[in-house]
């Protein structure tokens, strides 16, 4: 497909006796921070990496809107619901945006959809879990959508322009949605003990998948030393992990809740929290498919494109009827 792309003129072709000085352009114009955009010449497996990229993060903004979902019609009052939905209809527009930016790299949005669909595309791993109290909505703005900011910020300065500009107005929302669940664990910590048990619960489900979420160990991958070069990737997983246990950690005091880790220790010489270790069997179950809500996750998205037919094909039909008569009266 992406061979296809080149031969469609969406890039420019070079020959393969150019392609090395195209190439070492292309990376000069990286290192001088300059951005990348659609119409540039690219190699062609800087635009699959971004592909596969972008429009992972955009199942993840769709996939990651069935957990809470689930909540909508049961939060504890009118003013939680009306922000939780103002939340969620967000991640919509998050997913929304990312599926955008995929579309300017010559990928179409039902190819993306179809590979979501067929089990070819992966979405976030942390949306496999389930919620099983109100609780688990406080811990998921608190702890999903803080890891996504830690995520996320970097990438506002990333190579690809369309990419990098999505992720400005994204971070934004985003910090709106680590305030909300960091306020509902709040109000559960002042609570009743009943209710800081709940917050408490919810966080020791939470936490380890969340460290999870920013991926393996990558000291050692060659994928991610290129998409570092290709300035797609800004801070090595390992970082980001650490910047997230060293920002959460205190929160998590502050509510008077513990880390479910008891090798947790604040390191004086390092200036960092030193952390047990994770349990990637589990990382990669869930990557594999064995996550406890995989197969309901696929489901829900699956008869959510097919229920939703129907508004495709009248969208298609009203398009093509003001487009007859635009051409009538021209
Ligand atoms: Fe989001
Ligand atoms: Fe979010």
């Amino acid at each position: 497909m992406y061979a296809q792309l080149v031969d469609t003129g969406l890039a420019k072709v070079r020959s393969a006796d150019d392609m090395d000085e195209a190439e070492a352009a292309f990376q000069a114009r990286i290192d001088a921070g300059v951005r990348i955009e659609p119409r540039d010449w690219m190699p062609v497996p800087y635009r699959k990496t971004l592909v596969r990229q972008i429009s992972q993060h955009a199942h993840s903004e769709i996939v990651g809107m069935l957990p809470e979902g689930n909540w909508l019609t049961r939060a504890p009052s009118l003013k939680r619901k009306a922000i939780l939905l103002a939340k969620v209809q967000d991640e919509a527009g998050h997913g929304l945006y990312l599926y955008s930016a995929a579309e300017t790299l010559g990928v179409s949005r039902d190819q993306m959809v179809e590979d979501l669909h067929a089990g070819r595309a992966k979405y976030s791993s942390i949306f496999n879990y389930p919620t099983l109290t109100w609780a688990d909505i406080g811990a998921i703005g608190w702890l999903v959508d803080g890891a996504a900011i830690i995520n996320q910020i970097p990438l506002c300065r990333c190579s690809y322009g369309p990419y990098a500009r999505a992720m400005v107005r994204v971070c934004k929302e985003e910090s709106f949605h680590q305030r909300q669940g960091y306020d509902i664990m709040l109000t559960l910590c002042r609570g009743s003990a009943q209710q800081k048990q709940l917050a408490q619960d919810a966080l020791n489900r939470w936490w380890w998948p969340c460290l999870m979420m920013f991926g393996p160990s990558d000291a050692e991958s060659v994928n991610s030393a290129q998409s570092m070069r290709w300035g797609i990737k800004l801070h090595t997983n390992d970082e980001l992990r650490q910047r997230m246990v060293d920002q959460t950690v205190p929160q998590a005091d502050f509510l008077g809740l513990k880390v479910p880790d008891a090798q947790l220790r604040w390191n004086e010489e390092s200036g960092h929290y030193e952390f047990g270790k994770i349990d990637w069997d589990e990382f990669y179950r869930v990557l594999k498919g064995e996550g406890p809500c995989n197969r309901e996750r696929m489901a829900a998205r699956v008869s959510a494109w097919e229920d939703g037919a129907w508004v495709r094909e009248a969208l298609n039909e009203h398009a093509r009827k003001h487009e007859a008569d635009s051409a009538r009266l021209a």
